[in-house]
């Protein structure tokens, strides 16, 4: 659970200051001691349009952040810009896992030094088995968990090993797109809805898996609509809202409050 200060902040009160000035520097973002990763100011574009608007937030070694807002509020461009895409283009700020920066890279680098991204589509390769899925994750180095132990950890997988791929449920697909970020070089895991269209019943079973990589010690942002399920999981939670952070604080505070819900997460 976190202990840090929580900052319930209506929009225009929020943390990250002079948004509208895009050319000032970051030195304000001071280095917290404790943040394995952190996003210090982040600004990033489509073309000409302004979307990720100068978010901050840390998260500590091992613990899962929900990062939460209404449709539109910027949360798939926030994780593509931590995972380095080109889309959006980070224009300013910066993003450091376990010490080192992120901001410089691009999206192979990141990916390179365990930054993954399970994208919404999950992008499963079909014409391929499970385990060629998994194999062909593994060609460049460096790589993360063994096929093995990925195995160990998704039972199902390991029964459907030599299925091709498509033919798997939505709730199997989705562990493939999570068990394939592991089989990768993993220090965070960043989660784009990973409950979408799937029942409740495959929505338990895919946050046990969660809670399973979390207690293997790896660092976790999630996104998800399902808002009460993120935050039951979470250590700590983001509300964004047009771009901008309006909530940074423990889960259970999002969870207690049923204005700030209310107002930001329409649940
Ligand atoms: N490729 C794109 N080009 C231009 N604008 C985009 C693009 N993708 C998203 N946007 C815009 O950026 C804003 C933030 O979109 P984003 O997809 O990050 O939101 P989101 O919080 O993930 O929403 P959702 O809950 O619907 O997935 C929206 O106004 C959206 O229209
Ligand atoms: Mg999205």
């Amino acid at each position: 659970m976190s202990v840090t200060a929580d900052i319930a902040a209506p929009l225009g009160m929020t943390e990250p200051t002079g948004s509208e000035t895009a050319a000032a520097p970051v030195a304000a973002a001071t280095e917290t001691t404790d943040a394995f990763f952190s996003c210090k100011n982040i600004e990033s574009y489509y073309g000409e349009s302004y979307i990720v608007q100068g978010v901050s937030f840390d998260i500590k070694e091992g613990e899962i952040l929900a990062l939460l807002g209404r449709n539109g509020a910027g949360k798939t461009s926030t994780l593509r810009t931590i995972a380095r895409m080109d889309n959006p283009t980070l224009k300013s700020g910066e993003i450091y896992l376990g010490g080192k920066a992120m901001h410089p890279l691009k999206s192979y680098e990141a990916a390179q030094a365990g930054i993954q991204l399970v994208p919404e589509d999950r992008r499963i390769i079909g014409g391929l088995t499970v385990e060629e899925n998994l194999v062909l994750s593994q060609v460049a180095p460096p790589i993360g968990w063994s096929i093995e132990r990925i195995y160990e950890h998704f039972p199902r997988l390991a029964e459907r090993r030599k299925q091709d791929a498509t033919t798997l449920s939505g709730g199997e697909q989705q562990m493939l797109a999570v068990a394939r970020a592991l089989a990768r070089e993993i220090k965070l895991l960043l989660l784009d809805e990973p409950y979408e269209g799937l029942a409740p019943v495959i929505v338990q079973e895919i946050e046990r898996i969660v809670a399973g990589i979390k207690k293997e010690g790896i660092t976790t942002i999630i996104v998800e609509q399902n808002a009460i399920a993120a935050l039951q999981l979470a250590d700590r939670a983001v509300i964004l809202d047009m771009g901008e952070v309006v909530f940074s604080g423990g889960a259970d505070h999002v969870l207690d409050n049923a204005e700030l819900r209310a107002n930001y997460l329409a649940v």
